[in-house]
């Protein structure tokens, strides 16, 4: 028997559409009960962060491994520990512009500034006494603003220890007597 492809083709149309007609014809599963949407959590009331809690978190222990750093002569960790400072306040700045109607930003730029700048030229240059005169106006900068907003008995020091034991000051890169 001779097929007519034609033919052949309009059957297998005709199929097909059979086909999808009798899958449309077929009882749609029941759809399982929607699921009871959960309640939204109610939103996480923001902590908004105090200057004190800024201070705390970003800043003293910024202020402290340089320090150490600066003790131990390891100049690359100094050098970082400087730039991690001025970042900080850049960040306090922008996200709390006032203190008591005080602008932080401007106030910490007059009292780090020039510190800043002297202690990069230090590290810069290598220089331990350098680096201890930088640092000691640092820590002056950081009191000037204390006392200047209503703070002035929260004083800064150059730290006499680590406050951080897993953190090693000294150069190289290699942990204190733990060579592998
Ligand atoms: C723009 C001015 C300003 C500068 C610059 C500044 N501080 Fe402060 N600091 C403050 C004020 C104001 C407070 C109190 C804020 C508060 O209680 O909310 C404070 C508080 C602190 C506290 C107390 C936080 C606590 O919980 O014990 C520490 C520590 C501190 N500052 C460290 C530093 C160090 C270190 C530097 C220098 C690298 C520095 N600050 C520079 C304004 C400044």
């Amino acid at each position: 028997m001779h097929h007519h492809p034609a033919l052949i083709a309009a059957l297998a149309a005709a199929a097909l559409v059979a086909a999808a007609s009798t899958l449309s014809a077929q009882p749609a599963p029941a759809a399982p009960p929607a699921p009871q949407a959960p309640a939204p959590p109610p939103p996480a009331a923001a902590y908004p962060m105090t200057l004190g809690d800024m201070m705390n978190t970003l800043v003293q222990p910024r202020h402290a491994k340089l320090g150490l750093a600066g003790q131990a002569q390891n100049w690359p960790l100094a050098g970082y520990a400087v730039i991690e400072i001025r970042q900080a306040f850049a960040g306090i700045a922008k996200a709390l512009p006032k203190f008591r109607g005080y602008p932080v930003g401007e106030l910490a730029d007059a009292a780090l500034g020039q510190p800043l700048n002297a202690l990069q030229d230090a590290i810069r240059l290598q220089d331990p006494k350098k680096f201890a005169v930088a640092y000691g106006q640092l820590t002056q900068g950081c009191n000037a603003c204390h006392a200047a907003l209503f703070h002035p008995f929260v004083v800064i020091k150059a730290p006499d220890a680590s406050a951080f034991p897993n953190q090693k000051f000294s150069p190289g890169q290699e942990p204190d007597g733990k060579q592998p």
